[in-house]
């Protein structure tokens, strides 16, 4: 039994980083870890221009702690609107690593969101053409459709068609839930890849109602069935290059979670690498996991593996019942409860 792993220093390409205050409070969390992170435009107002994006970073870049060398990599959120001239000074900026398409309506914060996949067709098309990726939330919203089948039902009617019709477009589909999503991913052309958040290793759908509801479970796209974990930790644990570390770290306000209209986000950067490294020692595979945090991702957005290194060691640690977060404080995943590995400080 090893105590202790060493890894290129990994990128976490699916992070929610929020604004102001509450940014200040999370990104220590994630720059201890993480060398890169892909970060989610979905704030209010939704980070849709360029212009928008080069002042986030700003932003973030002050918020980091002092001689931290983080590197946010900065998307863009599609709407209804978004011009091809717009990709141009995305690809032109240097800093916008891709395009992200939320579903209007599917998950916190996405109401300005891409109503009809056709109305983006030339935004696609340029993208195809510049070689910037395309983020995917995978979820149909039509109400008819059952909360735990919207992944699978969006393979089906947009991410298929999608796929082939722009053939050249490189395509995440992020925060992947269920096995049929698994299935797809493998089985598709090439360009296509998928993230993988540590709740939906974990965890399976039960969890939200263990012994009463828990509000923080919960998440979009939602915890999924027992056989769909499994399918999501097998891919995880192949070393197939196209599936790789995406956490979702989405942190909302307690009092917000713990409402009678709960938000949809669990935090979990403050403890990312050691809850991901639980669920590949569980398989038995700890040797797969830095291709999953480390190489797979750097590679499919063709930017440079990391030349540091993290250490995680074994040993048993108390997660805290909340971090301060903005005004108020945010409940982390797993809080209160012992891990079993434990990040070296550097
Ligand atoms: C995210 C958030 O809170 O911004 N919530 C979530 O449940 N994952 C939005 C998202 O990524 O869907
Ligand atoms: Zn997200």
């Amino acid at each position: 039994m090893h105590d202790h792993l060493t890894l290129l220093r990994p990128d976490d390409w699916h992070l929610h980083l929020r604004d102001g205050e509450a940014l200040r409070a999370v990104l220590p969390h994630t720059a201890r870890q993480f060398a890169r992170a892909v970060v989610m435009p979905n704030l209010k107002p939704p980070v849709t221009t360029t212009a928008l994006a080069a002042e986030y970073r700003q932003r973030i870049l002050a918020a980091r702690p002092a001689g931290s060398d983080f590197e946010p990599l900065m998307t863009l959120y599609l709407t209804d609107r978004t011009s091809p001239e717009e990709i141009d000074r995305a690809c032109d900026s240097g800093f916008v690593i891709g395009c992200k398409l939320y579903p209007a309506g599917a998950t916190t914060h996405s109401d300005a969101g891409v109503t009809d996949i056709s109305r983006i067709d030339a935004v696609l098309a340029r993208m195809a053409e510049r070689n910037l990726p395309l983020q995917i939330h995978g979820e149909v919203t039509a109400d008819e459709i059952d909360v735990f089948d919207r992944e699978r039902e969006f393979i089906e009617r947009t991410l298929r068609p999608l796929a082939a019709r722009h053939a050249g477009l490189r395509v995440i589909f992020e925060h992947i839930t269920t096995a049929a999503a698994v299935e797809f991913v493998q089985s598709a052309r090439e360009g296509i890849a998928a993230t993988i958040t540590p709740q939906h290793l974990l965890y399976n759908r039960n969890e939200m109602f263990r012994g009463g509801i828990r509000p923080h479970f919960y998440c979009l796209p939602v915890l999924k069935t027992e056989p769909d974990r499994q399918a999501l930790l097998e891919a995880a644990t192949s070393g197939h290059r196209r599936f790789f570390l995406g956490t979702d770290s989405a942190p909302h306000e307690r009092h917000t979670k713990e409402a009678a209209c709960g938000c949809a986000g669990i935090y979990s950067a403050h403890a990312a690498l050691e809850l991901y490294a639980e669920a590949f020692e569980r398989m038995g595979r700890l040797d797969r996991l830095e291709a999953f945090a480390s190489l797979n991702g750097p590679d499919f957005y063709r930017l440079p593996r990391n030349t540091t290194t993290v250490t995680l060691r074994r040993t048993n640690w108390q997660v805290p019942q909340a971090y301060a977060f903005g005004s108020g404080t945010v409940v982390p995943m797993r809080a209160g409860e012992t891990l079993s590995w434990q990040l070296v400080e550097s």
